[in-house]
């Protein structure tokens, strides 16, 4: 927001005094020196294992569960470099599933979030919130704005509160009357009650009433390219026929996240936003693994859809989630609220990540993100071609390659490859080897399942990938041996 520079209140003084700028630099530098030996991976310090050892079985024993992997952080990093409490340094390809987009302990990034602890609350809501809150919303509103008609914005502290906002504004919209929702098969929208009836995911509703009604639409397949593109027209109206004036929204990934990293072209989404909008059907668009990791901050930018969105939600890497939509879903106050946001730092960093990714020159065709897709493809390419024991011979690709569904591929930071056919209890063992020799990763898709990376793509250089990838090469063997 443009201020006058020369008028200070006494929170601006205290932040330009000289001494809490020196101390925090002074803490930076330290920062800086302290990450400085952490340059690749290293196996754990002996000493340290017993103390890892215990922390785990508490985790088990407190949540009732181990976790995914035995990954508990010492609080330092660098980069795309994690260290872990046991002393042992490893590549972080899945940053908390996407939400440390600049990796561990980045200067500019703990400096923000210094000045962020500094504000007079740790947390801020929808009755009492600070410049920045207001900052952060407005650089959404603009980037959104750009290509749609978005004009307005409502933050929340996760990406299922930012889409439950959005299914009320729906819902609103339509009267009240329309109790169906469209959704893509595959699809994953967060894990409240109603969220979980909506997402395509078997135990994600197991012990769940159903109490909504959900329309399942087929997601693009790039095999049948235009026999989907009009299967899909054709499902949409004969819903729509079939339950006129029923359905709240459709509500779709433009990238399929959790579904495995499932990408169409515009050619599909159009024509199917363009009979909602002409039935009254508001577009939400789930954008909260997509956001700011491909080749626009947002991705219906990319594909020229701007037109069509009414409702689009956003979090992971923006640390504090939201959801923005156009004047005409402006709901009627009491809709939205609740008592947080985001925290103070939350909010610093989420605001420094936005402004940093906006004029870094990450985006476009030959932005960073772009660079470091094709760096990951390369990479994975070769993998791919020396090692037909993983992954069968190469196929013969007739579509685009980010589109096709062959043994590596994603989008922009969003990035994937599917060893062992895509079975799912090797897709597993090969990330458990992966994170013993180094390379921490998650899996995606519901079969065939894949490797997913949501790499670091702030921070990271396209030849790190060699040392990643020569890890990835070595775990394979041991998963397959
Ligand atoms: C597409 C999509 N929507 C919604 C969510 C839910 O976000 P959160 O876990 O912050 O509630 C996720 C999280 O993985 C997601 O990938």
């Amino acid at each position: 927001m443009a201020t006058d520079t020369t008028l200070r209140n006494l929170a601006d003084t205290l932040l330009d005094n000289p001494a809490v700028s020196g101390g925090i630099d002074s803490i930076i530098r330290e920062l800086r020196e302290a990450q400085s030996s952490i340059t690749g991976v290293r196996p754990p310090v002996e000493e340290l294992r017993v103390g890892y050892e215990q922390y785990l079985a508490q985790v088990e024993k407190d949540k009732g569960r181990k976790p995914v992997f035995p990954y508990v952080g010492s609080g330092l990093g660098n980069g795309p470099l994690v260290e872990l409490a046991d002393g042992s340094v490893k590549w972080d390809m899945i940053n908390g599933i996407g939400v440390s987009m600049f990796g561990h302990s980045h200067p500019g990034m703990t400096e923000a979030a210094i000045r962020g602890a500094l504000a007079d609350t740790v947390m801020q809501g929808n009755l009492q919130f600070n410049r920045e809150a207001i900052d952060f919303a407005r650089l959404l509103v603009e980037e959104a704005g750009r290509t749609s008609k978005i004009t307005k914005c409502f933050l929340t502290n996760s990406g299922a509160m930012a889409n439950e906002s959005a299914l009320k504004v729906c819902m609103q919209k339509t009267g009240g009357k329309a109790p169906r929702i469209l959704a893509f098969s595959h699809n994953f929208m967060g894990r409240t009650i109603v969220l979980s009836q909506i997402g395509d995911s078997a135990a994600g509703r197991v012990g769940i009433p159903l109490n909504l009604q959900v329309d399942y639409m087929p997601f693009y397949d790039p095999e049948q390219d235009q026999n989907s593109i009009d299967d899909a027209l054709s499902r949409l109206q004969q819903f729509i026929d079939r339950y006129p004036g029923q359905h709240a929204c459709f509500a779709m990934e433009l990238i399929q996240g959790e579904g495995g990293f499932n990408i169409g072209p515009r050619e599909f989404f159009e024509p199917l936003m363009k009979l909602c909008r002409e039935s009254g059907i508001p577009v939400l668009v789930d954008e909260i693994q997509t956001f700011g990791r491909t080749e626009t901050m947002f991705h219906f930018e990319s594909l020229g859809l701007g037109e069509y969105v009414d409702v689009v939600t956003i979090g992971k890497m923006s640390q504090v989630c939201a959801c923005l939509y156009t004047e005409d879903m402006n709901p009627k106050p009491g809709l939205l609220s609740g008592t947080f946001i985001g925290s103070s730092v939350g909010l610093q960093v989420g605001k420094k990540m936005l402004e940093t990714m906006r004029d870094g020159g990450y985006y476009g065709p030959e932005g960073r993100i772009a660079t470091l897709h094709k760096a990951f493809c390369k990479r994975a390419e070769s993998l791919v071609k020396n090692h037909p024991e993983f992954f069968g011979p190469m196929p013969n690709k007739t579509v685009p390659e980010q589109q096709a569904i062959g043994p590596y591929g994603g989008i922009g930071g969003m990035m994937r490859f599917t060893p062992f056919g895509g079975d799912k209890a090797m897709i597993l063992k090969s990330i458990h080897a992966m994170f013993e020799e180094g390379v921490i990763a998650f899996y995606c898709g519901h079969g065939p399942f894949h490797i997913r990376f949501l790499a670091p793509v702030g921070v990271m250089a396209p030849e790190q990938f060699d040392d990643v990838f020569a890890i990835v090469e070595r775990a394979l063997g041991k998963a397959s041996g």
